[in-house]
């Protein structure tokens, strides 16, 4: 698997930990504040990333390009700065809104970069020896 994929699953399967772990969290103490971290943290965070590494994985010739590693550490980004800004923002926070807005902005980049990657020509990969 190229090492984007990697990436993209080590980051999606931490979100998927958390992601659970603030599910839990809220079905256990009845408390249902965070429902937007939560969701986004599962669908932002493992299932697109996860899209995302299964994409390069299927597309070997696309994980190669520099774009691709770029189209990671901007969604990440993006994630890192949206997320615990809106749990935290739900938790009451609220003064942490434009932050959300800025990090989901950058992560509307990183899926910009993503649909670049799709619709960019493909590049040669070369066999490895030995293989078919
Ligand atoms: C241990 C596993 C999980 C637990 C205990 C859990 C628990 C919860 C709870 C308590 C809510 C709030 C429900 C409400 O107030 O209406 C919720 C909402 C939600 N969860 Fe989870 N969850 C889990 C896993 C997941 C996963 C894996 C995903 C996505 C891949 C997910 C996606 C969502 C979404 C989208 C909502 C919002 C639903 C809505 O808007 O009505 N959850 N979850
Ligand atoms: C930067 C990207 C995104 C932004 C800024 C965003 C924003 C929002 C907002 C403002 C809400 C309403 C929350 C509320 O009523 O309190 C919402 C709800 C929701 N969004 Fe997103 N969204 C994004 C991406 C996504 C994606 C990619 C998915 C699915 C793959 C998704 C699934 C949902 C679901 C299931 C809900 C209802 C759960 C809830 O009440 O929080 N969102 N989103």
């Amino acid at each position: 698997m190229p090492q984007i994929s990697q990436l993209f699953f080590k980051t999606a399967v931490i979100c998927l930990i958390v992601g659970l772990a603030m599910g839990l969290q809220m079905g256990i103490s009845g408390n249902h504040i965070v429902i937007g971290a939560h969701a986004h943290l599962n669908l932002l965070g493992w299932v697109t990333c996860a899209i995302f590494g299964g994409y390069y994985a299927l597309n070997p010739s696309k994980a190669g390009k520099k774009l691709a590693m770029v189209q990671y550490f901007v969604y990440t980004l993006g994630l890192i700065v949206m997320l615990p800004a809106l749990y935290f923002m739900e938790l009451g926070n609220r003064q942490l809104e434009p932050l959300v807005g800025i990090g989901s902005i950058i992560v509307l980049v990183g899926v910009l970069l993503f649909a670049v990657i799709i619709f960019s020509r493909a590049i040669a990969v070369v066999p490895e020896a030995g293989r078919a």
